[in-house]
């Protein structure tokens, strides 16, 4: 398939039943993130004109996210998964953890929750700094779902040749990767993109070259551009043409081997 459509992913009519292996995606968080306007060192530098805006009435917020997640239900193969990546958010000096997108899910089976850490972000000094998000991890079988872990094993620290076979261990559900830095290659003006290297190794785990993997909120295109490097087809949606913009620029450049 290999596109990314311009309106939101609550209505996914162009997806057939039952023709997506893996969905992956980061949602709107719901908590002000500015989509439409490019800031420097705290300056204003750019309008883009009217943009997502990332503060929905909290239950409108939710409707919103059931209905891309139902579609997503019924877009995915018997043998699907879907890897949902959020955060804790934060209110009135409480955390508000993201448990309640459980009751969306009730009909699937919860696998993992990855801890994805990573080294920098927010600084505090009434609280310790928060330098995590989660992943939640979603089969729709039992037992019926690929789950490609040789491909994604890593170095052990404690490798002891009389003991195990190979220098190789499961990555566990503590992931340490980094965010995506201001100088990064992969970075764009988007301002929630998500790495490269957290995508691979949910997009090796959970599929095999040829399939099809979804991302609702599509963003920059990581997702996309992560898909089609690994020989996968991807197919998403992006409320904001700007950012497909990005996307497809990325693309060209995955498609000529740049980065
Ligand atoms: C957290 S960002 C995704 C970032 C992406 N993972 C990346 O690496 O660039 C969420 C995106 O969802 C888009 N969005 C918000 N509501 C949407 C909807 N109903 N349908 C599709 N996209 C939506 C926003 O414009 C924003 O770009």
């Amino acid at each position: 398939m290999n596109q990314i459509f311009n309106h939101s992913s609550e209505i996914m009519s162009e997806i057939p039943d039952k023709t997506v292996s893996l969905m992956v995606t980061s949602p709107p968080y719901n908590i002000n993130v500015d989509y439409g306007n490019k800031w420097a060192n705290g300056k204003l530098i750019e309008t883009k004109g009217k943009k997502y805006i990332d503060n929905l009435e909290e239950t409108e917020y939710r409707k919103m996210l059931e209905r891309a997640i139902n579609e997503t239900k019924r877009v995915l193969k018997d043998n699907g998964q879907i890897w949902f990546n959020i955060k804790n958010r934060y209110d009135k000096g409480n955390i508000i953890p993201p448990f309640w997108i459980m009751d969306f899910f009730q009909d699937m089976f919860l696998k993992n929750i990855i801890i994805w850490n990573f080294d920098w972000g927010g600084s505090t000094n009434k609280r310790f700094c928060s330098r995590y998000e989660f992943v939640f991890f979603f089969t729709k079988q039992k037992e019926n779902y690929v789950f490609n872990l040789e491909d994604v094993k890593i170095p052990a620290l404690n490798y002891r040749p009389d003991r195990y076979k190979t220098q190789l261990k499961n990555p566990t559900d503590v992931w340490r990767i980094s965010l995506v830095s201001g100088n990064s290659p992969e970075r764009t003006e988007h301002p929630a993109q998500y790495p490269e290297e957290l995508i691979e190794r949910i997009i090796k785990t959970g599929t095999n070259e040829g399939d099809l993997v979804l991302d609702p909120f599509m963003g920059s295109g990581t997702t996309a551009i992560v898909a089609k490097k690994l020989g996968r087809n991807y197919v998403g949606y992006e409320t904001e043409q700007d950012f497909i913009n990005i996307a497809e620029k990325r693309l060209n450049y995955a498609e000529q081997g740049l980065f």
